[in-house]
């Protein structure tokens, strides 16, 4: 029998992306001082999630993962957690009509705070010093102390995550989510949209299905799962010291959890079946997911999830496509195929964000609304070729109205980049963008599913 899983494993393995710390002695306090500290979450809420995507691995429900690409010390504020939140629900709601099916509903929030970057260093003017690596490593101005690597950090961010999940359970529980809110919202949008008309359909069929449950007796007051719902909080499991400290046994089932978040997942630069954070997330009972970038080959993948989900568990792995509008065509299907030969059950989620970010004249990280909707309907497109099913959408988004992508019914362009890039790292979609973007997957969904429920139609034939 191989030795049992400890959450100190990974440290015996190649390290990617992680700071160096010049104070060991610190990093060391501040390790143990998280190890002593409450959990985050509850290891019941993770089983419950996996429970969700188990369903989702079948085909009986939807992912919805969406959220900052980091999350900042600086805009820790109730009305930036409770406007990405409201953005999430109303994107929820549409994507539930299109599906007529669950949405679980999973933010990069609360917690969302280290970033893997492409290089150690970062030049400017001659001057070279450690890279930004997200708040929960160093901070982002470009002075030698900003951006020396502080383990004190680690405790900020775990305080900070603690707030965000106590306002989030909060609203989720306490009838900010009130279904017949979150529509009236909907309605609001699809008023300002210079594509009011296409999206009026939607809207008005959620009116009516509303009218007729209220009619039927089925209200807020008589069912509380129009007032509550479950929302659950994921990041990029980077920072190892940070995750191991918060890693702990479950007292009801004797399993490890994470209990940073409900889901963690792994970046596209570490996964690396042999690396530290593949050896650290294998033993975690926690769901968990892996991005699935351009250089993925096929045997590499089943590797991964013979390590990440040996006992073939259900709800346990979803695989992030994260290919770019290009080469999704080209790249996913031999994967989907190989997945699907193998038997082994996944949940494929499709993040139309990171393959296809591009850079202004004036040196701005941006992404069109095209390529991210035209690599989402190829994803879709991939899958019913394939007959597997597309599980859900991953997006880089925020509640307000700033300016990092470029397109939409707005028309925003480069020109426009400059109002309010406001980002700490990648481009978000603006909150009007993150509904449009709801609303046409919704669609797409609603048109796939009566194409699979009309009978096939019948063969003509042959006059002999
Ligand atoms: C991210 O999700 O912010 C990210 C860095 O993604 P990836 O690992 O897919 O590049
Ligand atoms: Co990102």
């Amino acid at each position: 029998m191989p030795p049992a899983w400890t959450p100190d494993d990974w440290r015996r393995c190649q390290v990617r992306q992680m700071p160096v710390y010049a104070d060991a002695a610190k990093l060391a306090a501040v390790e143990a001082k998280l190890g002593r500290y409450p959990p985050l979450v509850f290891a019941g809420e993770a089983r419950q999630l996996k429970a969700a995507l188990a369903r989702a691995a079948e085909g009986q429900a939807f992912v919805l993962q969406g959220g900052d690409c980091a999350e900042s010390f600086q805009d820790f504020t109730a009305n930036i957690i409770r406007d990405t939140f409201r953005v999430l629900l109303q994107m929820s709601v549409v994507l539930t009509f299109g599906a007529s099916l669950p949405v679980v509903k999973l933010g990069r929030m609360g917690g969302q705070f280290a970033k893997p970057r492409s290089s150690d260093t970062e030049t400017r003017d001659g001057t070279t010093l450690p890279a930004y690596r997200g708040d929960l490593v160093n901070g982002p101005e470009f002075t030698a102390e900003a951006r020396t690597p502080d383990p004190g950090r680690m405790e900020t961010g775990y305080f900070q995550s603690a707030g965000t999940l106590n306002l989030l359970r909060a609203f989720a529980t306490g009838g900010y989510a009130d279904l017949h809110e979150v529509h009236r919202w909907n309605l609001g949008f699809v008023a300002r949209s210079p594509l009011a008309d296409r999206y009026q359909d939607i809207a008005h069929r959620i009116d009516e299905t509303l009218a007729f449950m209220a009619a039927c007796g089925i209200s807020s007051a008589t069912t509380p799962q129009l007032h509550h719902t479950d929302f659950f909080t994921s990041h990029e499991a980077l920072l190892l010291p940070y995750e191991q400290a918060l890693t702990r046994v479950d007292s009801t089932s004797g399993d490890w959890y994470a209990c940073s978040a409900h889901f963690l997942w792994i970046g596209d630069r570490t996964r690396d079946p042999e690396g530290a954070h593949v050896a650290f997330l294998r033993g975690l009972t926690n769901p968990i997911g892996v991005k699935v970038g351009p250089s993925m080959k096929a045997d590499e993948l089943l590797r991964l999830i013979d390590i990440l989900n040996p006992k073939d568990e259900p709800g346990r792995l979803t695989l992030i496509a994260r290919m770019g509008a290009e080469k999704v065509e080209s790249l996913l299907p031999p994967l989907l195929r190989a997945v699907k030969r193998s038997g082994r059950r996944v949940v494929w989620i499709c993040d139309p964000m990171h393959g296809n970010t591009i850079t202004s004249a004036d040196g701005r990280k941006t992404r069109s609304f095209d390529s991210i909707l035209a690599e989402a309907r190829r994803f879709f497109d991939a899958h019913a070729a394939e007959g597997t099913w597309a599980g859900g959408v991953h997006v880089e988004m925020t509640g307000h109205a700033v300016t990092e992508c470029i397109g939409g019914a707005h028309g925003l362009t480069m020109g426009d980049l400059d109002a309010r890039y406001e980002t700490s790292c990648d481009p978000r979609l603006n909150a009007e963008q993150s509904l449009e973007l709801a609303f046409l997957v919704a669609e797409e969904l609603k048109a796939r599913r009566q194409r699979a429920e009309r009978p096939a139609p019948a063969r003509r034939q042959r006059k002999g």
